[in-house]
């Protein structure tokens, strides 16, 4: 049949951009029975057991499903398993064997691409834990990632995975500080980065960073992929060569039997305070959620090419570029470099050249390239096409329309996929082969899952009614078991709101329809989306009062266009300091340096005072309604109100 007279979706005939599977799509969907949501909801726990068994090797079963002593849950007790004997193993005595489990795209358009096949990636990874294991990382040791998006990232994730090592990547365009940061958290041991690669054209020197990261950590060895070829300080005794270690690396390693509560990895993430948090993820209930999420949210068969767009850094890079499509077989496509590099058509070519299927990405990406114009994707034929995905920040209805209409031919549905780092899988989306697909709207819980709004005072609210997206027990397998080192911080984020029976997400939301449909508003603490990247405030705030000029600093999200949201710092200076631009300028590199550049703030607003109650603290949200034009309220109560006046001024505040 012609895939191009295909159509997956069809608008719904009462409503207005409300849309359903067609007879098509629910014929070829893994799931198209929406009774699954009741079957699912008459006993989690035992559907989550069935799931299991169905999904995923054991070496040996649980004793006992799910066991909760608030706030602390566990999956698969007494479950045993390997994740990369899963992703790898399973596959290699089947048809599959040779089918190409990853495809690498480089930056650079004259460079060849690489396609590796589950056995070669087998082969790969085998090798490497094996060269794990000479560098002396046992089960349980951490071994740090620092490594762009080049098929070296998801064999060193596997090969930890398939000696007991728990990995914590960290994202390639954070800083050697930030990495230091990380690293000296986790206490890692070894760290594996690369010499560099590209970006928009241009060579980022990654190793030059990771060794300002090394500085000051428990790494005894680093393990330095050779990507792009440039000069490199090696350290004798301490960095050695990827490839020179691979060369006699012994060929099969004998996976480690991991309990289900094994720690699998950590993902450091940002909270509310200026400390990133270790995200705790667990070997057995991770496997089931990342294995059935991707299957039934992607729809992900045999013969489809699902694409990504995800660094490996963010959780999404984790679970939907590793270990989800890898455990269910699929091949995946992956791309070191910029969407729009070096056409904004870069990714629409990349479509056509290999077929992709399932193509899942953020929502500042496709404002970007919406921006850009229809002609781009226009060029191409993109009829291959068959599910299209977002994740990461709530979508606006003009991109998800131009993505529905433009991108996907209005054949596609387009699922919205709401989760977090901390619930390490998919979460709040409508099923390819149920629906609905409503624009803004991600839809209804994973079967099994079951969340709740909730108003201030604790109730739920009714349709239409805003309030805090919860989740209640039994939570979700892939869920965090806590944050690294700080079980209190986990109990105090997570529990410490509405109590220790409600997962807390900091997700404004509210039901959309009867159906249980939500749409999620966004966050309601100091945490920013920034282009889809997760930051606090508190981070960028502590980058600048680094500075030597800087006395204070509030750093505040203001909405952005293509972004979702930028950051904004106030500042005030020392004595002897003045405004100008090139501390504006010095500032905003102050927290490329820190950080990385996806923190650099969009502005600074130099004063001579900010706003703050009597007991001296500053009011943010003075700040924040001032950058976005909205009513400020009473003044009259604040230590200095005249400040107000002047940051009107001084920002050309449009509101009243
Ligand atoms: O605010 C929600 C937003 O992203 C936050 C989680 O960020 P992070 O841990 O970086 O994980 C992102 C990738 C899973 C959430 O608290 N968010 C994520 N997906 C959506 C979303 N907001 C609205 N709609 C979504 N689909």
């Amino acid at each position: 049949m012609n895939r191009k007279t295909i159509r997956w979706v069809i608008e719904d005939p009462q409503k207005k951009n409300v849309f359903w599977p067609s007879e098509e799509m629910k014929k070829r969907a893994w799931v198209s029975d929406e009774s699954i949501y009741e079957e699912a909801k008459k006993d989690p726990v035992a559907w989550w057991a069935k799931l299991a068994k169905e999904g995923i090797v054991w070496f040996k079963e649980w004793t006992e499903t799910y066991r909760w002593d608030p706030p602390f849950y566990r999956w698969f007790i007494g479950g045993k398993l390997n994740i990369s004997y899963n992703a790898l193993d399973r596959h290699i005595n089947t048809a599959r064997r040779y089918k190409a489990a990853i495809i690498w795209e480089p930056e650079p358009v004259d460079e060849q691409p690489r396609t590796l096949t589950y056995y070669d990636l087998y082969r790969e990874v085998n090798k490497f834990a094996n060269v794990l294991k000479s560098l002396g990382v046992k089960k349980g040791d951490r071994v740090g990632i620092y490594l762009p998006m080049i098929p070296e990232v998801q064999i060193a994730m596997l090969a930890c995975a398939r000696i007991g090592a728990v990995h914590s990547v960290v994202f390639s365009a954070f800083s050697g500080q930030s990495l230091r940061e990380r690293m000296v958290d986790a206490e890692a041991k070894v760290l594996i980065t690369a010499d560099g690669y590209y970006r928009r054209g241009r060579l980022i020197d990654l190793k030059k960073n990771a060794d300002i990261g090394v500085e000051g950590t428990k790494i005894e060895k680093v393990v330095v992929v050779k990507r792009a070829g440039n000069e490199v300080n090696m350290v004798e005794g301490r960095d050695y060569w990827w490839h020179e270690l691979m060369e006699d690396a012994e060929p099969y390693c004998e996976p480690e039997v991991l309990d289900s509560e094994d720690m699998h990895f950590i993902l450091y993430t940002s909270g509310t305070t200026g400390k990133p948090k270790g995200v705790e993820h667990h070997v057995g209930g991770y496997a089931v959620q990342a294995y059935w999420t991707t299957k039934w949210d992607f729809d992900l068969h045999d013969e489809d090419l699902f694409w990504c767009t995800a660094d490996i850094g963010w959780i999404t890079g984790h679970t939907y570029n590793c270990y989800g499509p890898l455990m269910n077989g699929a091949t995946i496509l992956i791309y070191e470099g910029a969407p729009d590099y070096p056409a904004p058509d870069r990714w629409w070519q990349i479509i056509e050249k290999y077929g992709v299927t399932v193509f899942y990405t953020a929502p500042t990406a496709i404002r970007m390239l919406m921006k850009y114009g229809d002609e781009y994707v226009k060029k191409h034929d993109l009829s291959s096409l068959r599910i299209l995905a977002t994740v990461g920040e709530p979508i606006n209805e003009e991109a998800w329309l131009w993505y529905f209409n433009v991108v996907g031919g209005g054949r596609c549905p387009i699922i919205d996929t709401w989760w977090q780092t901390e619930t390490g899988a998919t979460l709040i989306n409508s099923l390819p082969g149920i629906g609905p697909f409503i624009p803004t709207v991600a839809g209804r819980p994973f079967p099994g899952t079951s969340f709740d709004i909730l108003t201030e005072d604790g109730k739920s609210a009714g349709i239409g009614e805003g309030g805090y997206l919860v989740q209640k027990s039994p939570f979700a397998p892939g869920m965090l078991r806590t944050i690294y080192k700080d079980p209190e911080r986990f109990k105090k984020q997570y529990f410490g709101v509405y109590g220790e029976k409600y997962y807390y997400t900091s997700d404004g939301a509210y039901y959309y329809d009867e159906m249980g449909n939500i749409r999620i508003t966004g966050r309601v603490d100091d945490v920013m989306k920034v282009a889809g990247h997760r930051l606090s405030t508190a981070e960028v705030e502590n980058a600048i009062t680094q500075h030597p000029a800087v006395v204070e600093c509030a750093v505040v999200a203001a909405p952005h266009d293509i972004k979702g949201e930028v950051p904004v710092a106030f500042v005030t200076l020392k004595p002897g300091y003045k405004a100008s631009e090139e501390l504006e300028a010095e500032l905003k590199q102050q927290v490329v340096k820190v950080i990385g550049p996806t923190a650099r703030p969009d502005r600074i607003v130099i004063v001579n005072d900010l706003p703050k109650t009597r007991s001296g603290k500053i009011m943010r949200r003075i700040l924040k309604a001032l950058i976005r034009n909205e009513p400020i309220g009473d003044v009259t109560t604040l230590m200095n109100p005249e400040s107000v006046e002047a940051l009107k001024e001084k920002i050309g505040y449009k509101g009243s």
